[in-house]
Parts: C-alpha cells; structure tokens; sequence
C-alpha cells in the first residue's frame, strides 16, 4: 500500500509518499518546508503568516514528492490538533486531491502521528512492530502527554499538561537568554558543557499522585532566577558562557527528571510491553538517553522505541505511517465529511 501523507499543524508544510510492506514502512519521497527563518523575527509562530506560508508551500510540494510516482492508494491527511488556519490548508489540499484523483481518505490525529513515527526507523522486521499496550511519552512545542496505547486505533491518554508544553517552555526560557525560535535544541546544545546541578530548579508535579505536568511555574523560576542573578539588556539576559550552559543544564535536567519520573511511575501501574518517545522534544539527547537508562535498570524487559531523529519534528511520513492502519480497516472519510478540527483529543476510534 501506498500512502500520500500530508501535514500542515503548525509551521511545518510536509508531504511523503511512504510504503507499507510486510518488512515495515519505506519513504518513497518526501518534501518539508520549514517555516522557522520567517517566525524567527516574532520569537514564535504567527498563525496568519503560517497559513500564507503554507498555501505558498502546498502545491508546489506536493508536486515534487508525486513526481514521476504510481497514483497513490489512500491519502493521510493531520485534522487535529493544530492550528486551525495552518490544518485548514492540508485538509483543503487533501480533499481536493481525493476529489479530483479518486483516492481515499483518512483523517489522522497529529498526536497519533508522532507516536508511529518509531515505525519510521529502519529496524529488522520483527522489531519494527510496536508491542502493546505500549505507554507512550508525547512531547513536543504544542504537546506534553501520557497515552496509552492497546492498538493502533485503540488510545487512552492518561496524563497531560495543565499549561505549558515541554517544548514551549524551552522555546520561552531560550528566549530569554536570547536563543533563536525554536530555542530547545539550543538549550539543549548549550548544556551539553554544564553542570546540571548549579542551580536548583523545582520538579514540579512530581509530589501528586497523576501524569499531569506542569511547565509554566518551572518557567517563572527560571526567569526569577535570571532577574535575581545576571544583567537584562531590552528584555533579554545576556550570561557569560559558563554561567549561560551551567544555566542551560539545569533548566534541561529539570524537565527531563519531570517526564522520566512520570513515565516510569505510569510504567508502574500500567505494565506496559514497550514505552515510546515520540515528538519534537524526544531529539533531545539528555531526555533520550536518561529515559533509556532508566527503563533498563527499572524495567529490563519493557522494550524502548524513540522517534528517529531525521523524523522527530514534524513531518507526513509519520502521518502516512499512521493513517496506513485506518486505511487497512477502510475507515475512510469522505472528502465531503472531512473537517478540520483544532481541538481533537485523541480517542480511540
Ligand atoms: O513536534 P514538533 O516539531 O512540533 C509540535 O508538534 O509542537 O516539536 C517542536 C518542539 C519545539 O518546541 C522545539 O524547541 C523542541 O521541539 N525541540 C527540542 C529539541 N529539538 C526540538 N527541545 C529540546 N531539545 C531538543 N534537542
Ligand atoms: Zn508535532
């Protein structure tokens, strides 16, 4: 089966034509136009200027990843969650193409996305199927979240965030210390050569008794320990750069000992098969690895899948990866039918 994967949630326009065979997934051809260099000036994405740029994008793309390719046999397309200007442009795009080439349809969730992307590495085949139930770690610029996992269209999500993503708090914290959007790899790169133990950062969320989180408080620490400690020149901190990776470290050891407590607490009670990390946030190397460790020495025989790294951001080819298993069961949606919706929590089907 060949599927056309289209993605436009946030300020990403990516389209794949992905494969399904019995051995797993092959990306045939891919495109994605990022959008950072634009937002950068606004220090975060503009909805309207998304949605320009994604318009712009589409066709043009959609063109390239189809070129001199067989008809596909379904179309995935990400309905929700996102921006609702931004998805608009993908759905439209999917619809017409249904429309005008008589392919099927398949809505997918953007979350559900995220989560086949460990289906886009390249594993012997026996690896490459995910074990269920599988517990799965979301994190990323718009999402923090705990779902389990029975199926592929069988979800549950058990924990989420009360304010802030992980992702978006390390986009507003590199703000601050004058970091480019997005500013988590930055962090990220820059903690590299700190101590993560300089400066104590609250782990908040870790004393109650769910897999909520909770980001935004972390967030004002990190800025009341920066008004308290180092110069602000037009808004921004400017660290010497021990004080700027000593900072870093610590901010990232924070986060990452929130989401690895919470997972294992989750793994716990759940007796999950495999725990997945999945989403923008997952490239990062400090989280990647931690979480890894800790799963070997609490639960050795619960299997560790993480999104690859070419494919942890945004991107179709984990939308086609997903929709795959909705087209397998025929559970299409007309064109007619088919609708944006910003708000879709992942359920199962
Ligand atoms: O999944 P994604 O591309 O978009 C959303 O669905 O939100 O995730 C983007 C997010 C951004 O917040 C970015 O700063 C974060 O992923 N990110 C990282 C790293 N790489 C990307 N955060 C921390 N460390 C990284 N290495
Ligand atoms: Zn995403």
């Amino acid at each position: 089966m060949r599927i056309l994967g289209i993605e436009s949630s946030c300020d990403d326009t990516s389209v794949a034509l992905v494969e399904k065979t019995k051995a797993g997934f092959k990306i045939l051809s891919e495109k994605t136009a990022s959008q950072i260099d634009i937002h950068k000036a606004y220090g975060g994405v503009v909805p309207e200027i998304a949605a320009r740029a994604h318009a712009d994008a589409m066709l043009p793309i959609v063109e390239e990843v189809l070129k001199n390719q067989k008809k596909p046999d379904c179309i995935a397309v990400t309905a929700g969650p996102g921006l609702i200007t931004s998805l608009l442009v993908g759905v439209e795009t999917a619809k017409t193409l249904s429309y005008l080439l008589d392919i099927p349809l398949v809505a997918v969730n953007h979350i559900e996305g995220h989560i086949h992307s460990v289906e886009l590495s390249a594993l012997p085949e026996a690896d490459s199927r995910v074990q269920f139930p599988a517990l799965c770690l979301v994190v990323s610029g718009g999402h923090t979240e705990l779902i389990l996992m029975r199926d592929h269209s069988d979800y549950e999500r058990i924990g989420k965030t009360l304010d802030d993503a992980a992702g978006e708090c390390f986009d507003k914290v590199a703000k601050l210390v004058d970091f480019d959007y997005p500013g988590g790899p930055k962090i990220s790169k820059a903690a590299e050569s700190g101590d993560p133990n300089a400066i104590s950062f609250p782990r908040p969320m870790l004393d109650q008794d769910n897999f909520n989180f909770s980001f935004a408080g972390l967030k004002t620490s990190a800025l009341y320990w920066l008004r308290d400690h180092e110069q602000q020149e037009s808004e921004r901190y400017t660290l010497n750069a021990k004080r700027l990776s000593d900072f870093c470290a610590s901010f990232e050891q924070s986060i990452v000992d929130v989401l690895v407590a919470k997972t294992l607490s989750a793994a716990s009670i759940y007796n999950p098969k495999s725990i997945l990390l999945v989403g923008g946030v997952s490239a990062n190397k400090k989280l990647r690895e931690t979480l890894g460790s800790a799963i070997q020495r609490e639960f050795p025989s619960i299997t560790y899948r993480r999104s690859p790294i070419t494919h942890a951001m945004d991107n179709a080819a984990m939308i086609a990866a997903a929709g795959s298993y909705a087209a397998e069961r025929e559970s299409f949606t007309p064109w007619r039918s088919l609708a944006a919706d910003p708000n879709w929590i992942l359920n199962s089907r």
